[in-house]
C-alpha cells in the first residue's frame, strides 16, 4: 500500500475498527470493577435540602453512595482551562450543597453491577430547596458582562477606524440581528470513565482529546504528583470538542475507586451527557455592513453575546475571524457574555467561526442583494491579501479560487439572481453560497521514533485518534520520512505515558504532529547518512543522502539497503526523540505542553502574518411552495488548505463538516425550558440530526494551494473547515428560493411559512 504524504491510503486502523479489535476507553478490561451510576439534579438552581439514602442502600449489591456529605473537600480546583488551568467547567459537584445548573452531578451510586447501581440511583431520594433560575437570554437574573471585562482585560475586541460614522455615511447599508441555538455534540460514544489504582498510581481510561491535559488536571484536583497519573485513550468514538478539557466526573470516579479499593467504571447516559460535559453556547448577534456603490465595504460592525455559566467566562468570540476576513477600513466588534444558571459551554467543532460566520455570511448575502451584485462578485471586490485590523498578510489565501472552482462545478452561472425565480413543479429552488474559513492553529509537539534493522518503525506520540484518521496521517509522515512502506510503521498514541502532543482541537494536530515526526525521521536519516563513510555510499555528501524504498540513496543512484546502513550507524535499533515549537509560538510552549496546558498559536494571532484555510460552499435548497418542506438536494464545497496529507481522510472530514452543517442549519437545537432552565430534548430521538435521506449529494473539491510559511510541510489543517460556511449558505439559498430571510437557526418549516 502506498502511503506517502499526499497519497490516499485507507486508514491503518480501519480493519481494527470494523472488526472490533480497536479498544475504546470503556472496552478496557479491569479486574473486578464496581459500577458507578450518576444521579443528576432535577433543578437548575438551589440547594440540596435533604438526602434519604435508605431505599437506595437497601438494593442488593450497593457498595456506597457518594454525595456532598461524604465527598466534600475531596476534589480540588484545577482552574478554568482558558485561564491557565485545566477544567472545562469550574463547577465542582459534590463539594457543597449548591446546585448550579440542570443535571449537575448530585450523587454517585456504586454497586457490584450496572443494573444494581441504576436501580439504587432511581431509589435515592433528594429534596431540593429550589430557587428561580436564569436560563439565558430574556431571563431575569442573568448577568451581562463584556468579554473584555470577563477576561480581566486580556481579550481586546478587534477594531479599526470609526465604523459607526462610516456606516452612517455609507451608500448601501444592511443591519440585522441573528441568533444561533444551544447545540450539543452528541458523540456516539457516551461519556465514560474507568479508574484504577495500583500501588498509589492512578490509571484512567477515558475518551480524551488531550490525555496530557487530563493527566495533569487530575493530578492537580487530587493533589497527586502528575507522574502518578496515567490516562489512556487509544480510540475515541467522536468528540468534536466535548472531550477537549477535563470534566468534573473523572476525579469523582477516581476518588470512588480509591475508596472502594477496586476499579470503578462509569458509563453516563445520553441525557447526562448534555449536562456533565460542554456544548455550543447560544448566541445573539448584530451585524451592520456599509458599502460604497461598487459594493466595497466601508464599515463592518459585529456584536455578539454568548450564554455561559455563572462562574466561567467561556467565550468563542468569533469576531476575531469575522473582523479579519474582508477588506474594510472601519471595523467595530464587541463580544459580551451572559452568565446564567447553566453548565459551562465549551468547544464544539469550529467553535468561534460557526455561529459568527453564520451572521457575517448571511449579512454579506443581504448586502449583495441590496447592492444588486452577485454574492461571489461581492466577495471578490472585498477580497484581500492582508487582514484589515493590523494589516498583516495572509500566508496564503485561495478564497476566490475556491469560489471560482466551486461555482464552475456547481453551475452557478445558470442562477437567476431574483428570489423566487427558480422553480421545479411545486418546489421553489434556491441556490446560495458562503465563504468558509478556519484559522491554521499550531502547537508544540514531541515524538519518539524508533527504527529497527528489519525495516520497521515505531512512532510514539500522545496525539489522539478522534475519528479523523490521525493514526494514518502520522504513519504517512513516518513512511515518507524513513522511506518505508506504510505497513512497516506502527503508531502509538492516546496514552499520557507517551511523549506529549497538543490537544486534538483547533484542527492543529496533522500539522503539529506530522512536523515533529518528520523532524525525528530527519534525525535518523542524518545519523545514517553520517555513518555512510564506507561501502556503496562512500564519498557522497551526507546531506544529499535520502531514505527511500528501504534504502539509503544518493542522487547518483548509489544505494545501501537499510539494514546495512543501520549496521554502520548503530548496534541495533535507532531511537530518537524530537520536540518542536512552531515558529511564532512562545518559548515556554514545550513546558506548557508537558504541564498539559492548552497552548495553540498561529491562526489569526500571529505578529508577522495570519494564516487560515479557506473554502467556498454552494447549496441547492428546495422549499415546497405549499407545505414549506425544506430539502437540500445537493451541497458542494471547494476548499484550499495547503498541502493535503491524505486526500481520502481529508475529504471525509470535509464531507462530515458539510453534512453537520446541514444539521446545524436545519435540524439541531437543544431546547431549554425558560422557566426551569432545564433541557427538554436531551436525547437523540428529539435532538434532530440529518439522516442519509436528508443528504442526497455531497461533493468535496480540493483547490491546490502552496503554503510556505505555516510549517515546513505546508499543512493548514481542515478538520473544522467544512461546517463553517454551511449555515449561511443554506440560509442564503432559502432566501433565494423564497424571498424570506431567516436569521435564526435552525431554519425549520415554521421559519419560512
Ligand atoms: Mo475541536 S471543537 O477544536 O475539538
Amino acid at each position: 500500500m502506498s502511503g506517502r504524504i499526499g497519497q490516499s491510503p485507507v486508514r491503518v486502523d480501519g480493519r481494527a475498527k470494523v472488526t472490533g479489535a480497536a479498544h475504546y476507553a470503556s472496552d478496557m478490561a479491569v479486574p473486578n470493577p464496581a459500577w458507578a451510576w450518576l444521579v443528576t439534579s432535577a433543578i437548575a438552581r438551589g440547594r440540596i435540602a435533604a438526602i434519604d439514602e435508605a431505599a437506595a442502600r437497601a438494593v442488593p449489591g450497593v457498595l456506597d453512595i457518594l454525595t456532598h456529605r461524604s465527598m466534600r473537600g475531596e476534589v480540588g480546583d484545577a482552574g478554568f482551562f482558558a485561564g491557565g488551568g485545566y477544567a472545562g467547567s469550574t463547577i465542582r459537584p459534590l463539594q457543597d450543597d449548591r446546585v448550579r445548573h440542570d443535571g449537575e452531578i448530585v450523587a454517585i451510586v456504586l454497586a457490584e453491577g450496572l443494573e444494581q447501581a441504576r436501580e439504587a440511583a432511581y431509589r435515592l431520594r433528594i429534596d431540593y430547596a429550589e430557587e428561580t433560575p436564569a436560563a439565558g437570554f430574556g431571563s431575569e437574573g442573568a448577568e451581562l458582562v463584556s468579554a473584555r471585562e470577563a477576561s480581566g482585560g486580556s481579550f481586546e475586541d478587534p477594531g479599526v477606524g470609526d465604523a459607526d460614522a462610516a456606516f452612517a455615511g455609507a451608500a448601501i447599508r444592511v443591519a440585522a440581528d441573528y441568533a444561533t441555538p444551544t447545540q450539543h455534540h452528541n458523540p456516539i460514544e457516551l461519556f465514560t470513565t474507568t479508574a484504577q489504582w495500583e500501588d498509589g498510581r492512578l490509571t484512567v481510561f477515558e475518551g480524551s482529546q488531550y490525555v496530557h491535559g487530563l493527566k495533569n488536571g487530575l493530578a492537580a484536583q487530587l493533589g497527586l504528583d502528575p507522574a502518578m497519573v496515567r490516562v489512556e485513550s487509544p480510540y475515541i468514538g467522536g468528540a468534536f470538542g466535548s472531550r477537549g478539557s477535563l470534566t468534573q466526573r473523572t476525579a469523582l470516579i477516581a476518588v470512588a475507586a480509591r475508596r472502594l479499593n477496586r476499579p470503578v467504571k462509569l458509563v453516563a447516559t445520553r441525557d447526562q451527557g448534555f449536562t456533565i460535559a460542554s456544548y455550543r453556547a447560544e448566541t445573539r448577534q448584530h451585524v451592520k455592513l456599509g458599502a460604497d456603490t461598487d459594493g466595497r465595504l466601508v464599515a463592518l460592525v459585529h456584536e455578539g453575546t454568548e450564554v455561559t455559566s455563572r462562574p466561567d467566562p467561556y467565550k468563542v468570540a468569533g469576531t476575531q475571524t469575522t473582523s479579519r476576513i474582508y477588506a474594510c477600513p472601519n471595523i467595530r466588534t464587541r463580544v459580551s457574555l451572559l452568565h446564567a444558571d447553566r453548565n459551562t459551554p465549551g468547544f464544539m467543532r469550529s467553535p468561534p467561526e460557526l455561529p459568527y460566520m453564520f451572521a457575517l455570511e448571511s449579512a454579506m448575502d443581504e448586502l449583495a442583494h441590496a447592492a444588486g451584485l452577485d454574492p461571489i462578485e461581492l466577495r471578490r471586490r472585498n477580497d484581500t491579501m492582508r487582514e484589515p485590523i493590523k494589516g498583516l498578510p495572509w500566508t496564503s489565501r485561495s478564497l476566490m479560487p475556491c469560489f471560482d472552482r466551486g461555482a464552475a462545478a456547481f453551475g452557478w452561472a445558470e442562477r437567476n439572481p431574483a428570489p423566487r425565480s427558480m422553480r421545479e413543479g411545486d418546489w421553489l429552488v434556491g441556490w446560495g453560497c458562503a465563504t468558509t474559513i478556519y484559522p491554521t492553529h499550531l502547537g508544540a509537539a514531541t515524538a519518539r521514533v524508533t527504527l529497527t534493522p528489519d525495516g520497521r518503525a515505531r512512532v510514539q506520540t500522545a496525539a489522539h485518534e478522534i475519528g479523523t484518521g490521525t493514526y494514518t496521517v502520522v504513519a504517512q509522515a513516518a513512511a515518507e520520512g524513513l522511506g518505508l512502506p506504510l505497513g512497516k510503521v506502527l503508531v502509538e498514541m492516546g496514552d499520557s505515558d507517551l511523549p506529549p502532543a497538543p490537544v486534538s482541537g483547533g484542527s492543529n494536530v496533522t500539522a503539529s504532529v506530522c512536523t515533529v515526526v518528520m523532524q525525528a525521521c530527519e534525525q535518523i536519516r542524518a545519523r545514517l547518512a553520517a555513518a555512510a563513510t564506507e561501502g556503496p555510499l562512500q564519498g557522497r555528501d551526507p546531506a544529499t543522502l535520502r531514505l527511500l524504498d528501504g534504502a539509503l540513496r544518493a542522487p547518483d543512484g548509489a544505494a545501501e539497503p537499510l539494514a546495512a546502513a543501520m549496521a554502520r550507524a548503530a548496534n541495533g535499533a535507532i531511537e530518537v526523540y524530537a520536540e518542536n515549537i512552531p515558529e511564532g509560538l512562545p518559548p515556554d510552549s514545550l513546558k506548557k505542553l508537558y504541564q498539559g496546558k492548552q497552548a495553540l498559536g498561529g491562526g489569526l494571532e500571529g505578529k508577522q502574518h495570519v494564516m487560515a484555510a479557506f473554502g467556498a460552499e454552494f447549496v441547492e435548497v428546495r422549499v415546497h411552495s405549499r407545505t414549506a418542506e425544506l430539502r437540500v438536494p445537493r451541497i458542494l464545497g471547494a476548499f484550499a488548505a495547503g498541502r493535503i496529507v491524505n486526500p481520502r481522510t481529508a475529504r471525509s472530514q470535509l464531507m462530515g463538516g458539510l453534512i453537520w452543517g446541514i444539521g446545524s442549519a436545519l435540524h439541531e437545537a437543544t431546547e431549554i425550558d425558560r422557566r426551569t432552565a432545564r433541557y427538554v430534548n436531551d436525547n437523540i430521538a428529539e435532538y434532530l440530526i440529518p439522516v442519509n435521506a436528508d443528504v442526497p449529494q455531497v461533493e468535496v473539491l480540493f483547490v491546490e494551494e502552496e503554503e510556505r510559511t505555516a510549517n515546513p510541510l505546508g499543512i493548514k489543517g481542515l478538520g473544522e473547515l467544512g461546517n463553517v460556511g454551511t449555515n449561511a449558505a443554506i440560509a442564503n439559498a432559502v432566501f433565494h428560493a423564497t424571498g424570506k430571510r431567516v436569521r435564526e437557526l435552525p431554519i425549520r418549516i415554521e421559519s419560512v411559512l
